[in-house]
């Protein structure tokens, strides 16, 4: 049976400031999804927050982007921000860039990590969704599990494995996609990926047909749709597990590092990615740090079995830690780069309006000052 998964995620508002998501805008978006269950739209469905992103999960039949799917989170999307506008949360309907929808999700403002497959006997998947950081924060994790062997045991010891994956790669500034083969080209892959603020791995596929699809990634960037500062485009996954693919513990083990991610506060500055469970999916100090969920599921003829909260867990504890720690040493560098953003990030916040209230005041100095002066322009100068 062909299944599709769609997550589905939007900021339609926070409580308090951009923290998390009220209670009642959950339980509006689970009234609009047990409406389209019933009506058999879905087959399931469960909702949760990321931080201050409503996660609307759910299984069809209808495969990617269909519009009556990505329709259906768009006006659940609505329903909730009617609610949060009632409530005064803050920045109500953040995220839903357009006024109308026109049969696609994407580009619109919501993030959408998507994958339609044969279910096997059994299919064991996780939801990854995250707080306070962009799509490229999954690219270290994607590569670790999927083609780096001193995590994913897998890679050498089991032959349905042993040929390795395929990476679909996206330049989210010039909208392109490339796929590579690893391990064959997994140089190639690393030069991309490790620039994650602009090359995201968007889908990873077994090598095997008979698999498919083995992960799928939200690459919308609000800031590049917007063309100017609204919000982070916290990003959320999907990873299948099991027989064929990375077991669940080599899915989950690249989080036991907390790596440095790009988002927290005003979505100018970099801190360490913290793994929580559901209970602690809120940014809270420096609005951050940034938070990853990971739920899993296993799929019953697209039911979702589910969820396990797997972060909920003691093997996770250390990784928080040092996230504690890397955070107090980065918060101590204030307004300073690296923990600042580097200068092409920041283009895309609220900087550049700073800076140009100083755009007259700068003053030619020395050789460009005395070209200035033999052109006739200047009549001052500083030295
Ligand atoms: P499966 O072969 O059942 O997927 O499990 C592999 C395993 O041993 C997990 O650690
Ligand atoms: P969100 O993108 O999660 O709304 O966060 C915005 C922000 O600037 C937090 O400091
Ligand atoms: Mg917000
Ligand atoms: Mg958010």
């Amino acid at each position: 049976m062909k299944i599709t998964v769609s997550l589905i995620k939007a900021d339609v508002g926070g409580w308090p400031g951009h923290s998390r998501v009220h209670p009642k805008l959950i339980e509006k978006a689970r009234e609009s999804l047990e409406e389209a269950k019933n009506k058999g739209i879905i087959i399931d469905y469960y909702v949760f927050n990321a931080g201050d992103d409503l996660q609307l999960l759910m299984t069809h039949t209808k495969g990617v982007d269909n519009p009556e799917i990505h329709g259906l989170a768009w006006e659940t999307f609505k329903k909730a921000t009617e609610v949060a506008k009632e409530l005064k949360l803050y920045g109500a309907g953040q995220d839903l860039l357009s006024e109308a929808f026109s049969g696609n999700v994407r580009g619109m403002g919501p993030g959408v990590a998507e994958m339609e497959f044969e279910e096997r006997k059994s299919e064991p998947i996780i939801v990854f969704a995250a707080d306070k950081t962009e799509p490229g924060a999954f690219n270290l994790p994607m590569f670790k599990i999927f083609a780096d062997p001193f995590n994913t045991a897998g890679l050498i010891i089991d032959p349905t494995m042993h040929q390795g994956f395929k990476f679909h790669v996206m330049d989210v500034y010039e909208g392109k996609l490339i796929e590579l083969n690893s391990p064959e080209e997994m140089y190639d892959i690393l030069a991309l990926i490790g620039q994650p603020g602009r090359y995201v791995i968007k889908y990873v596929y077994s090598k095997n047909p008979e698999i498919g699809i083995a992960a799928a990634i939200s690459t919308e960037r609000l800031n590049l749709i917007a063309g100017k500062y609204i919000g982070k485009d916290d990003p959320v996954a999907i990873v299948r597990a099991q027989h064929g693919l990375p077991a669940l513990g080599e899915v989950l083990e690249p989080f036991t590092f907390p790596h440095m991610v790009s988002g927290a506060m005003r979505g100018s500055h970099h801190m360490p990615i913290m793994p929580v469970p559901l209970k602690y999916s809120q940014c809270t100090r420096f609005d951050g740090p940034p938070r990853l969920v990971a739920l899993g599921f296993q799929l019953a003829n697209g039911k979702l079995i589910g969820p396990a909260d797997l972060f909920d867990d003691p093997a996770f504890d250390r990784a928080r830690k040092i996230a504690n720690e890397i955070s107090d040493y980065m918060r101590r560098h204030g307004p300073f780069e690296p923990h600042r953003l580097s200068a092409e990030e920041m283009e895309y916040t609220t900087l550049p309006m700073v800076l140009k209230k100083l755009k007259d005041r700068w003053k030619k100095i020395g050789a460009e000052a005395k070209k200035a002066w033999a052109a006739g322009e200047l009549t001052d100068t500083h030295d």
